[in-house]
């Protein structure tokens, strides 16, 4: 029977059916060695969270295959992965419209100040008729520019283009002909989408190339009146940088589901701004998609160790050699 390492908690229906198919061994990853230790004599692992390097994995000879139970790995060292032959595996369709409902919420939590406003009438300060300065500008008919246009962001333009009317612009390596076809979006340049969108949404994986791909200069290319918004991954924005354009006034205002450290410190700036939205991390957090994202990466992992799985790899090519 094979071996398996579950290193974050899942449900019970999700440990019986891991177990219905292999030897199972929990491990709290916050434990100081505990995972390198259960992992040595592993053949499969399912979790997130933990750094998987050199480090982490050097001592797992046996191990065939990662679970991770996200759509983005960049927690993976993937080249690593590749020398030593080990599959990774992801679960990256069950979670694309709960996601890019978080998303597009922050595009409306930021436009119409709704936390702000939200916070304020629970802190009793609602005490007159509302006047211009506690308006919000619309989102309808405005211009969305996605960076990434893969499953979330397509899915995102779903929403900005058929249910408000506005405008998509999109930087992509690739074409994505259905969102051009279906919901109008144009394939331009990241500057011309930095200088003509209302809302920049940063829908992209975090790699090499997209580390602090939005900098000063990339702020600054922003109209002052639009709004930055992250719902992939911190490190795609440099903080400190971000920080000043939204104290100086470079852009309106940020919505943010993602920090670069994780969960986000008390003491960020970030959080004493009224033109801020800051969410925990909440992209995929809903009962409905988080039970659906631990069976899938549940699945992944027996198929891919039972060498039956025909999707959701990341690195397929290992199974080529
Ligand atoms: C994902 O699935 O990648 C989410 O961001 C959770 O980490």
């Amino acid at each position: 029977m094979n071996k398996i390492v579950v290193y974050k908690p899942l449900p019970d229906e999700t440990i019986e059916y891991l177990r219905s198919h292999a030897e199972v061994t929990i491990v709290d990853p916050k434990q100081p060695g505990a995972l390198i230790e259960a992992l040595k004599d592993a053949d499969g692992a399912i979790g997130t969270g933990v750094k998987m390097n050199t480090e982490t994995l050097e001592s797992a000879t046996r191990l065939k295959v990662l679970s991770t139970v996200s759509v983005g790995f960049d927690a993976f060292d993937v080249s690593y992965l590749n020398q030593r032959g080990i599959l990774l595996t992801n679960t990256p369709d069950v979670l694309t419209e709960s996601t890019a409902d978080t998303a597009f919420s922050l595009v409306l939590l930021t436009a119409r100040r709704l936390a702000e406003l939200a916070a304020f009438v629970k802190a009793g300060k609602w005490t007159k008729k509302i006047a211009e300065d506690k308006f919000g500008v619309d989102v309808h008919h405005k211009t969305l520019g996605i960076v990434g246009l893969g499953r979330i962001g397509a899915s995102v333009a779903r929403r900005a283009a058929l249910g408000f009317q506005m405008k998509v612009l999109y930087v992509d390596q690739g074409v994505n002909e259905r969102a051009e076809r279906e919901f109008g979006a144009k394939k331009v340049e990241l500057d011309e989408l930095l200088k003509t969108s209302d809302f920049v949404l940063l829908q992209a994986p975090l790699t090499k190339e997209t580390h602090n791909l939005i900098s000063t200069p990339q702020l600054k290319k922003m109209k002052r009146t639009a709004f930055l918004i992250n719902a992939s991954r911190g490190p795609i924005v440099d903080e400190p940088a971000l920080v000043e354009a939204l104290k100086d006034g470079t852009i309106a205002g940020a919505g943010l589901d993602v920090y670069v450290e994780e969960p986000l410190a008390v003491e960020s700036p970030l959080l004493k701004m009224d033109n801020v939205v800051t969410l925990p991390h909440i992209g995929s957090a809903t009962h409905e998609t988080r039970r659906a994202m631990n069976e899938n990466a549940a699945e992944n992992l027996i198929g891919a160790l039972n060498g039956t799985l025909k999707a959701n790899m990341v690195n397929p090519e290992v199974l080529k050699r």
